[in-house]
């Protein structure tokens, strides 16, 4: 089977970062074309989301990868961000240097059109921040839609939210979005809290990350002050890699198991605003619009890490 053409839509975000080595390393073994990377405000702000992206790329020895800023803000809302979690800058922690390379020319979704365009065949988007650019290119571009074999999302959840207790963050900043994207007819997958808590980086983790040399160093010292972080916040004993998640169900499916299920997305309620509703036993009738992952093989897809990031040269 052909390898996956990716462009990942990003809020670096210690997590984010992580996917975006993981698709560097999975490139350099041929496991997935990664045509670029936009940036979207979320974990922080557009600038530092686009700092952070550029940066992590410089460290994974790809500063060609091209990297397009996004949305400053959500479609409607005011943008909420999470320094709580990632920092003042977004990617606290280890210091690394700043990015050798400079951000594309084009804006994100204007990136997006020309890379469908350009593409020979379908492309999978892999969103792990909030949807505005994904909804602002489907509304922009519906004529490119049926170059998009399938989106790959962290976001939602079928039970509680981190954010307020309904809604998960990513879907959270930006409901409007996501309710675009659920309902754009895409074969979505949802990665959300559910299949990502099973996700957590701790301490055996971490150190196998070490012992892969400088990359898997200071990737472990990004999960180091983000292990401190979801242990402060939530109480967590290991920060989960959400948005590795929604990659490695790319690279490797047979990791997560999926139920196909209707979701729906609350924008108007102030208690439950972002909240994706599952409709995990049928009731609505509705037909179903994600596949929504539910399990992870855990010692696969930490393989799949080690494996993804051990050929990468600092
Ligand atoms: O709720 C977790 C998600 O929100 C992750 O993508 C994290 O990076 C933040 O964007
Ligand atoms: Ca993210």
């Amino acid at each position: 089977m052909s390898r996956p053409r990716v462009i990942l839509d990003v809020d670096p975000g210690h997590d984010d970062a992580v996917a975006l080595m993981m698709a560097c390393g999975a490139e350099q073994r041929e496991e997935l074309e990664l045509l670029g990377v936009t940036t979207v405000a979320g974990n922080a702000t557009l600038e530092k989301t686009t700092r952070n992206a550029l940066r992590v790329l410089s460290l994974a020895g790809r500063p060609d990868v091209p990297v397009a800023a996004g949305a400053a803000a959500p479609l409607v809302r005011p943008l909420h961000t999470a320094e709580d979690i990632h920092g003042e800058s977004g990617l606290d922690g280890p210091e690394i240097p700043e990015a050798v390379s400079g951000r594309d020319e084009r804006a994100a979704v204007a990136f997006m059109a020309d890379a469908l365009r350009e593409a020979p065949g379908p492309v999978t988007l892999v969103p792990t921040g909030p949807l505005t650019n994904v909804a602002a290119f489907l509304r922009s571009h519906p004529g490119l839609k049926k170059k998009i074999s399938h989106v790959s999302l962290m976001g939602g959840s079928v039970g509680l939210g981190n954010t307020t207790p309904a809604a998960e963050f990513n879907i959270y900043v930006d409901p409007e979005a996501a309710r675009q994207v659920f309902e754009s007819g895409l074969p979505v997958t949802m990665s959300g809290l559910d299949v990502t808590h099973q996700a957590g980086a701790g301490t055996a983790e971490r150190e196998r990350l070490r012992a892969l040399g400088e990359v898997g160093e200071t990737v472990a010292g990004f999960l180091d002050f983000f292990a401190e972080t979801y242990e402060s916040v939530f109480g967590f004993d290991a920060p989960p890699l959400h948005d590795p998640v929604a990659l490695a169900a790319v690279l490797e499916p047979e990791l997560v198991e999926v139920r196909s299920m209707r979701v729906d997305v609350e924008c108007e309620s102030t208690l439950t605003r972002g909240e994706t509703v599952c409709d995990l036993y049928g009731v609505t009738g509705k037909p179903a619009n994600a596949e929504v992952a539910l399990k992870l093989d855990r010692e696969g897809f930490f393989e799949l890490l080690y494996r993804t990031l051990e050929g990468l040269r600092g």
